[in-house]
């Protein structure tokens, strides 16, 4: 059987897209291919890693498309076109509505920057998340892999893996740590694991 095609959305620097790319050159993701690397924006680093890596990229706009309605759209047809299987958000900075997710049950992960339920939800994301945690004063935050559905961070935890905060971080000192400690390492572990299901579930 073929190996699921992973497509990969993205809307910023794309260091967890890296961490998957580099994760397939070391064979970690046996049962999956990064087949497409999609961007909600024209300026995200992330296209240039996939140009890089010599995959498929390609760029979805809202504000070209119009409408929320629209932009999920082009974004299933494009999948579509590129036969993917299975989505991952890497850092992919909008929120998807039951349309869209609907049309891939079980077939969509997300990395978040917290351990979920904490800090997360609407308007939780990239640094705001790690400001929160430092405001609220928590000891340990992390990273959490979970399915996606219509509620935004509310699918079914996959992986979660704790970081700890130290004495006078900055939001930026702790996105750094949750992102080398917990999720550069994780995202591509739960990557192949939903691989591995779907590949044995003959899909
Ligand atoms: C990552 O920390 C990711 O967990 C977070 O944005 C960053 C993207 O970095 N995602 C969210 O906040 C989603 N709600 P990257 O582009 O370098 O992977």
């Amino acid at each position: 059987m073929n190996k699921i095609r992973i497509g990969v959305l993205v809307s910023g620097g794309g260091t967890n897209l890296q961490a998957l790319i580099d994760a397939q050159n070391r064979g970690e993701l046996p049962h999956g291919e990064i087949a497409l690397v999609l961007s909600n924006r024209e300026d995200a680093y992330a296209l240039t890693r996939a140009k890089k890596a010599g995959i498929p990229a390609t760029v979805v706009t809202k504000k070209a498309q119009g409408s929320q309605q629209a932009f999920e759209e082009a974004i299933a047809h494009r999948l579509c076109l590129y036969g993917i299987d299975m989505v991952v958000l890497a850092g992919f900075m909008a929120i998807l509505s039951k349309n869209f997710t609907d049309k891939f049950p079980n077939r969509i992960i997300n990395i978040h920057p917290s351990l979920i339920p904490s800090f997360c939800g609407a308007g939780y994301y990239g640094l705001k998340v790690h400001q929160a945690a430092l405001e609220k004063g928590v000891k340990v935050t992390g990273a959490t892999v979970h399915y996606v559905n219509e509620i935004p961070d509310g699918g079914e935890i996959l992986m979660q893996q704790a970081v700890n905060v130290l004495p006078g971080d900055t939001p930026e000192q702790l996105q750094k740590r949750v992102m080398e400690q917990a999720e550069w390492s994780l995202l591509p572990k739960a990557a192949e694991l939903v691989a591995e299901k779907l590949y044995k579930e003959g899909i």
